[in-house]
């Protein structure tokens, strides 16, 4: 009862001043956004985000593809069957309630044509490394980020990640009842264990594809020292990238070290910040309207982060974000994540 009626202060005191400070630019922070994080080797290159043309299915759907099936499901799904954008495979349907269609279709014939959210967030909203987990979010929350995104006021850092512009693009299609409809679906699913952290000198050698990383398979792998990164990677490349398997987690690895320190941040502040306890709540798992961090994708924590500290990601309760990110250097970004995705959600 108390925090709710101290988080209540701190929002009413933020809303007060979001008219004055939309941008969250920190001056201190010139460096690009930190490659790993958005799943590159490669420094990011100058440019606004690019849009969103759709393209055609990456696996198209033949009849004749062989049928594949993955323990404990009762079904089986063909490759195409498996990535159809208006349609993809719900291998576990006892694990969700019933999906509205917005989540298990999309609305191919709208313009701009929304794909299924269960297709990248997966019918159980744990998402990949490469979006987002909506599981277990506030209703209020994932109402406010697709009129954030329609808004334009989440955009990527990284020109190069189309599939934020993707996302933004499906908000503009969206009616209002299909947003209330997504929210109320996927705040419904509970959270439960979906990242590793491992704490590590070395990582496995990986290749990239999509901002995603994967472990090098056979011949090729082996590892490489991790230096100042965090690299997150399915547990099975096929279960990502062939079989879209919503019981397939990921393992993060990130350096020795960082989870205390990212501990020492969140939980008091470090005399830099304000611990993100007071509004994330004592256990990290999310409070009244403001979403958990925990266990959540730390590629993703740290794009938000980065994006929230140059101006884009500007919603309309980004100004609470604002201080509390504005003296955090890349480390401590980078040590944040790693503590966050260690912890169970
Ligand atoms: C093509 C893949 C894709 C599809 C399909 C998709 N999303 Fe997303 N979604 C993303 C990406 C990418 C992000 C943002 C990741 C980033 O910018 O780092 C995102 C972010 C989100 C967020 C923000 C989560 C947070 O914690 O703030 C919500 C909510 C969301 N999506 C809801 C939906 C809904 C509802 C649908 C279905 C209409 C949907 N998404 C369909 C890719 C997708
Ligand atoms: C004063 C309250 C407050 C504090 C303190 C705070 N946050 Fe937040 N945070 C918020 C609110 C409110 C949102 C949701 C913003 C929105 O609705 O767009 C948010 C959103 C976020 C998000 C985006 C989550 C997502 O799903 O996309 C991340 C990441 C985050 N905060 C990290 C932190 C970290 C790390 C700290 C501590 C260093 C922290 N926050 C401290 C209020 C706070």
């Amino acid at each position: 009862m108390k925090k709710h009626v101290l988080l209540g202060v701190v929002l009413a005191s933020g809303a007060a001043w979001a008219a004055e400070a939309p941008k969250t630019q920190a001056p201190n922070v010139q460096d690009g956004p930190p490659p790993w994080a958005w799943g590159y080797t490669t420094p990011a290159p100058p440019g606004p985000p690019t849009e969103f043309t759709p393209q055609p299915p990456a696996a198209p759907l033949k009849a004749d593809d062989p049928k594949h099936t993955l323990p404990g499901s009762k079904f089986s799904f063909s490759r195409g069957e498996a990535n159809n954008r208006y349609a993809p495979a719900d291998w576990f349907p006892e694990d969700h309630p019933a999906m509205p269609p917005i989540v298990s279709h999309g609305r191919e014939n709208a313009n701009p044509t929304i794909y299924a959210c269960a297709l990248c967030h997966m019918p159980n909203g744990h998402g990949r490394p490469e979006n987002a987990a909506v599981n277990a979010l506030p209703y209020d929350y994932i109402l406010r980020q697709l009129e954030d995104f329609k808004a334009g006021h989440r955009r990527s850092s990284d020109p190069r990640k189309t599939n934020t512009s993707v996302m933004e693009s499906f908000t503009r299609a969206m009616t209002e009842d299909e947003m209330k409809q997504a929210a109320a679906y996927f705040a419904a699913i509970p959270a439960t264990p979906w990242i590793k952290v491992v704490e590590s000198a070395t990582v496995p050698k990986t290749r990239t594809a999509g901002g995603v990383f994967f472990a090098l398979e056979g011949k090729e792998a082996g590892t490489e020292p991790l230096g100042a990164r965090i690299i997150e990677m399915p547990l099975n490349n096929d279960d990502f990238e062939k079989w879209r398997n919503p019981h397939s987690g990921f393992v993060a690895y990130v350096p020795q070290g960082s989870v205390a320190k990212g501990k020492a941040l969140v939980t008091t502040g470090g005399g830099k910040t304000t611990a993100c306890t007071v509004c994330h709540g004592a256990d990290l798992r999310g409070l009244g309207p403001v979403p958990r961090l925990a266990n959540r994708s730390p590629s993703y924590v740290a794009r938000q982060l980065y994006d929230m500290q140059h101006g884009n990601r500007i919603g309309a309760w980004m100004p609470l974000m604002a201080p509390v990110i504005e003296k955090l250097t890349p480390d401590d970004v980078l040590n944040i994540s790693a503590y966050l995705a260690s912890l169970e959600p």
